[in-house]
């Protein structure tokens, strides 16, 4: 089926719980630069609002002034989250009206925003949980990011090595149990994605929980993997984002980078925390992929994952949660021809994030 043509991604808005210190966050610990500001000083009274940018990656984190602002009830459900999956497309005017057509939930019709820049049109639809996709057109407008945001009296960079982030590489939704076909459908019949790869729970598994995930991409550059949860001895990671969570919602972004070692390095120099690598894994990983001409010893020292598929290999590496609550986390990824998402490497990460939810006793 033709799908809704999409340019790529535009960015992906998370809504906190205090929008300066995740702006901080995200620029001190991962090398991001603070690009634009909106709030009560640009004319937007009831929220914070920051744009980051590296590479071809953009984050908006937004934060609540008032009780009464959808943030603020967003975060006291979810805590910190990811919002809206935002697209880029040529028309959103369109983009939106073919996405109902096909089914789509409206949140908000096309709408434009003007300034000295010109207009930016944006349309929004609903997806699983509370996370929405919003339509951007961005043909007609030159400024940073959108009307109602200044790039005056930024936040200074902070001090660090450069992280070499590139762009998105995928995000990844967990959904409820039962829940995985009718969002593939979803992405199917109202994006006009295609499948591009389905692990069933025999694959995910560990001793403990296992999960089921399809893939859904548009054919170029926006790749999703959703994931449900299946039945195990003990609360599967799934399941525990869910419960935290309190509705399906996104799990993590994964952001691309051309020097995985250099990049980790700097992350780790910038103080960021990731998921320890169980204590065989290098042993066993040489052993199934030895042949591989790779720096094991800095792999092995900055914790990097390695998996490779029919087309090539990949190295991959997740942070600690990002929030305060068991749901958001991120991933590292530099792909060497693979296509795969790691799938060598579920089972040890797998048990990496149990030996944690055993520390938090959710397990
Ligand atoms: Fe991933």
């Amino acid at each position: 089926m033709s799908g809704i043509e999409l340019e790529g991604w535009d960015h992906v808005e998370l809504w906190v719980g205090n929008a300066r210190q995740a702006a901080h966050f995200f620029a001190a610990g991962l090398g991001f630069e603070v690009v634009a500001y909106g709030g009560p000083e640009t004319g937007m009274p009831d929220r914070a609002s920051y744009v980051l940018e590296q590479g071809d990656i953009r984050l908006v984190v937004s934060g609540a002034l008032q009780p009464s602002s959808p943030i603020a009830t967003h975060h006291r459900a979810h805590g910190d989250g990811v919002r809206s999956l935002a697209l880029e497309v040529t028309d959103a005017a369109s983009a939106y009206e073919m996405a109902l057509s096909r089914g789509a939930v409206g949140i908000a019709g096309p709408r434009t925003d003007e300034d000295a820049s010109g207009k930016l049109v944006t349309a929004t639809i609903a997806a699983y949980g509370d996370t929405e996709h919003t339509f951007v057109e961005r043909t007609a407008y030159s400024g940073t990011f959108a009307p109602g945001f200044e790039s005056n009296r930024l936040p200074p960079r902070p001090a660090g090595a450069p992280v070499g982030l590139r762009g998105f590489d995928h995000v990844v939704a967990n959904v409820g149990l039962g829940a995985l076909g009718c969002w593939v459908e979803f992405y199917e019949q109202v994006m006009g994605f295609d499948r591009l790869v389905h692990f069933g729970d025999d694959q995910i598994s560990t001793e403990y929980s296992a999960l089921m995930s399809t893939v859904v991409w548009d054919g170029s550059r926006v790749v999703l993997p959703i994931n449900e949860p299946a039945q195990g001895l003990r609360r599967s990671q799934i399941q525990e984002f869910l419960d935290f969570y309190g509705c399906p919602g996104v799990q993590h972004l994964a952001l691309a980078t051309d020097d995985i070692v250099a990049t980790v390095d700097a992350l780790r120099g910038r103080g960021m925390r990731f998921l320890d690598v169980p204590a065989d894994y290098y042993d066993d990983a040489r052993g199934r992929l030895g042949d591989l001409d790779l720096p094991w010893d800095e792999l092995r020292r900055l914790g990097i994952l390695v998996d490779r598929d029919e087309d090539g290999h990949l190295l991959q590496i997740f942070t600690e949660n990002i929030g305060d609550r068991p749901t958001l986390f991120l991933e590292i990824i530099q792909r060497e021809g693979a296509r795969g998402f790691g799938a060598g490497n579920f089972k040890s990460l797998f048990e990496a994030i149990e030996a944690e939810q055993a520390r938090r006793g959710n397990l």
